[in-house]
């Protein structure tokens, strides 16, 4: 069988899809980087994927991925007890309501304070001004400071030189640290130029917050009340009761800002929505949680995010009497079971009204994974990107602006992908 490997990163989040379509029903079989691989879909197939008898994490994503995107030693890569452990830290942040809204007040803040600006400006690139907002609010939530440390080099090798005041020049530390969280995720699955964007701005981050864990743990720490995301981090106890290396810590303070930052690419999602679907504007405008929670929960069914996850049977499996080899590669299809016909009706038009009065079934809508976040490997940051979401497009329903002749082709070949444009808007007038 051949090797899928270059036809996935040709065809991004078309490749599965396609294969599907072509291979009929039942699991697609094919190979990647060199192992049998075969991908899964449905609520039916999930609870079998979350299942740790048959698969496991470690080993199973490449080294391009991890020096990008998750980091070396993250709990994406932990099996077993070591993960459990890891996991609960995750949980015990982020599943916290309190913690939760506190977060998304500050989005809220951020949001009308950049707003503000937006009317004296000729165009917003919306991409680029959320990211930042959202760099903002997070790394104020979970006690990262946005200034430069005094050790810190700057980033070009040079000696370090005074901070730029305002907060969208390069050489400022929140555009900077905005721009990395962007690059970590934008980058992981390429090997052209963003690719090594993403490892520079990894190495970055990583150096910049391990120094930020030490100097948590030193004597002269004040401490925070409640403690906050950033020292929480800082006093995990793995299981053997030691303390996270400086590194590793880092790697997983990375793990809460770089994802939240993320939510960027449904904001924007969200906005071409808007923009393609003028009739639901009022709704998400004046309805309240109820609707915008409805209208983010499709959004995330319906965009391009995470295509798949994977990980490898570490025993010869049997899936409704489909052999799976020891060592293969299993994939959960995200995207796939997001827009399989036999699950959603209509499943390529935006219809927030298919969430409407409920929340979807656990293993139903699957755009970070699928059962219990707790035990599994599901995204624990489900709550966060939820409270964003419907916190953010309400607003941007509500505010007044143009959307001028730009590019908004969306390609699926691009992993992950967005509005080439960034979704550019002119004339802004915030809400009286
Ligand atoms: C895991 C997607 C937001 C933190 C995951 C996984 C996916 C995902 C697909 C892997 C699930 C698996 O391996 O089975 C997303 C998307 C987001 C998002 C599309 C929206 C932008 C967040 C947020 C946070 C977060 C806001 C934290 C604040 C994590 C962590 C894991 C994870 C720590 C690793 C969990 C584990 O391995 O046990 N996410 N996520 N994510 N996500 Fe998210």
């Amino acid at each position: 069988m051949l090797d899928h490997t270059l036809p996935l990163l040709a065809q991004g989040y078309a490749w599965l899809p396609d294969l599907t379509r072509r291979k009929g029903p039942g699991p697609v079989r094919t190979r990647l980087m060199g192992k049998p691989a075969i991908a899964l879909r449905g609520p039916e197939a999930v609870p079998f994927f979350y299942d740790e008898k048959h698969v496991r994490r470690r080993a199973a994503l490449p080294e391009p991925v991890l020096s990008t995107l998750f980091g070396k030693g993250a709990v994406h890569t932990l099996d077993g007890e070591e993960h459990r452990e890891r996991k609960a830290m995750f949980v015990s942040v982020l599943k916290d309501a309190t913690a939760v809204t506190a977060l998304a007040e500050r989005v809220a803040e951020e949001w009308e304070r950049a707003g503000k600006e937006w009317a004296d400006r000729s165009h917003v690139t919306l991409f680029d001004e959320v990211s930042l907002l959202i760099t903002r609010a997070v790394c104020a939530w979970a006690g990262v400071p946005l200034t430069r440390h005094p050790g810190a080099e700057h980033p070009d090798g040079e000696h370090p030189h005074a901070e730029h005041p305002d907060d969208r020049h390069p050489d400022n530390e929140a555009a900077r640290t905005a721009h990395d969280l962007v690059a970590m995720v934008d980058g992981f699955a390429t090997a052209g130029p963003r690719h090594w964007k993403a490892r520079r701005a990894r190495k970055r981050q990583e150096e910049r917050l391990a120094r930020l864990i030490e100097d948590i743990r030193s004597p002269g720490h004040e401490a925070s009340d409640p403690p906050s995301v950033a020292e929480a981090v800082a006093a995990h106890r793995e299981a053997d009761g030691r303390l996270l290396d400086p590194r590793t810590a880092a790697v997983e303070l990375l793990n809460v800002l770089r994802p939240t930052v993320a939510v960027t690419w449904f904001t924007v999602f969200g906005a071409h929505a808007l923009h393609r679907h003028p009739d639901l504007r009022e709704r998400l405008a004046t309805e309240g949680e109820g609707y915008a929670r409805a209208f983010a929960h499709e959004v995330r069914r319906f965009y391009p995010f995470a295509p798949f996850v994977a990980g490898l049977a570490p025993s010869d499996l049997d899936w409704h009497g489909e052999r799976i080899a020891e060592g293969s590669m299993i994939l959960l299809d995200l995207y796939g079971q997001n827009h399989d016909p036999g699950l959603w009706e209509a499943p390529y038009t935006f219809d927030p009204e298919r969430f409407a009065g409920r929340e979807p079934g656990r293993d139903e809508l699957v755009p970070q994974g699928g059962g219990d976040a707790s035990a599994g490997h599901r995204c624990p940051g489900e709550d966060v990107t939820l409270a964003v979401l419907t916190t953010l497009l309400p607003r941007l329903a509500r505010l007044e602006y143009r959307v001028p002749e730009q590019d908004l082709r969306i390609p699926l070949h691009r992993v992950p992908t967005r509005p080439r444009s960034g979704f550019v808007i002119t004339d802004v007038r915030a809400p009286a």
